[in-house]
C-alpha cells in the first residue's frame, strides 16, 4: 500500500497574506483588512479544532514587516495586544495552547507581558497547539539557534540545531498554506518546511474560510510524500518488485 497522507494533516502552517489588498478593494484603510484577518484567524482556529488538526502555526508579522509605514506597524502592534485580550479566554476554554514564536525584544514590555501571560494561562491545554509567529523570520530562527549552540560550546549538527529552533516543541508542518496568490515563503519556516506539502490559494486571507481550508486538506490528501524515496519503495517495492519477491530478483 502506498503511504497516503492521513485524513487531516497533523500540523498546518499558514502565511496569512492578502489583508491589505482585501481592504484596498473595499476602499478601506489597510488596518481594516488586518482586523478582518484576525476574525478569519479566529474562525480558522475553530475549524482546526473541529477537524482534529493538532498544531496550527501562523505567520502574523515578519522580521521584514517593520519596513512598512509606521502607522501600519503601530496599528499591527495595537491589534496584537487587543486580539490577545479579546481572544485568550475563549482559546483557553477550547483547549488551545498558545505559543508566541519570534524575537520579542523589540516589543513593548506591556505586550511582552501579555504574550507571556497568555502562554502561561494556556500551558495546560492539549487539544491544539497554536503557534503565532510574530516578529519572526526563518533566517532569524536559524541564526538564533546556531548562536545558542555556539554559546553553549555545542557542535552545530542538524539534530542540535533542530532542537534549538523556536518550533522545537512541535513536529515539522505537514501542510503549508499561503493565501493571497504569491508563490513564495517570505522568510517563513525556512528550516521546518523542508518536506512540507505546499498549497497556494488566490483567496485573500480575510476571505479564506472553512471551505477553503477543506479544499487545501483535500489537495493535501492527494499528495504522495516520498521524503526522497522512490514511489516503488513507498508501495513496499524495490526496483518495481514487491520486497518479499526480492529473493527471486536476486
Ligand atoms: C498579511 O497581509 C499580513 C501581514 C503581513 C501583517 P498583507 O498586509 O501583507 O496584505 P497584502 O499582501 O498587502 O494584501
Ligand atoms: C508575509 O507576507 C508575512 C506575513 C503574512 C506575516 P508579506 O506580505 O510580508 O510578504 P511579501 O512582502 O509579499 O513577500
Ligand atoms: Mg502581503
Amino acid at each position: 500500500m502506498a503511504i497516503l497522507s492521513p485524513i487531516v494533516p497533523h500540523h498546518v502552517a499558514i502565511v496569512m497574506d492578502g489583508n491589505g489588498r482585501w481592504a484596498t478593494k473595499r476602499f478601506l484603510p489597510r488596518i481594516a483588512g488586518h482586523k478582518q484577518g484576525v476574525n478569519s484567524l479566529t474562525r480558522c482556529v475553530q475549524a482546526c479544532l473541529e477537524r482534529g488538526i493538532r498544531v496550527l502555526t501562523v505567520f502574523a508579522f515578519s522580521s521584514e514587516n517593520w519596513n512598512r509605514p509606521s502607522e501600519e506597524v503601530s496599528g499591527l502592534m495595537k491589534l496584537l495586544a487587543l486580539s490577545l485580550s479579546k481572544e485568550v479566554q475563549s482559546l483557553n476554554a477550547n483547549g488551545v495552547r498558545i505559543y508566541f514564536v519570534g524575537n520579542r525584544e523589540p516589543l513593548s514590555e506591556k505586550v511582552q507581558a501579555g504574550l507571556a501571560q497568555a502562554e502561561r494561562m494556556t500551558s495546560g491545554n492539549q487539544r491544539l497547539i497554536f503557534n503565532v509567529c510574530f516578529n519572526y523570520g526563518g533566517r532569524w530562527d536559524i541564526a538564533q539557534a546556531a548562536q545558542r549552540l555556539s554559546s553553549r560550546g555545542e557542535a552545530i549538527t542538524e539534530l542540535a540545531l533542530d532542537r534549538a529552533m523556536a518550533l522545537a516543541h512541535v513536529p515539522d508542518p505537514d501542510l503549508l498554506i499561503r493565501t493571497g496568490g504569491e508563490l513564495r515563503l517570505s522568510n517563513f519556516l525556512l528550516w521546518q518546511a523542508a518536506y512540507s506539502e505546499l498549497y497556494f490559494s488566490d483567496k485573500l486571507w480575510p476571505s479564506f474560510d472553512e471551505a477553503a481550508l477543506d479544499e487545501a486538506i483535500a489537495v493535501f490528501r492527494t499528495r504522495e510524500r516520498r521524503f526522497g524515496q522512490t514511489p516503488g519503495q513507498l508501495n513496499g517495492k524495490v526496483n518495481g518488485r514487491d520486497k518479499n519477491q526480492n529473493a527471486e530478483v536476486a
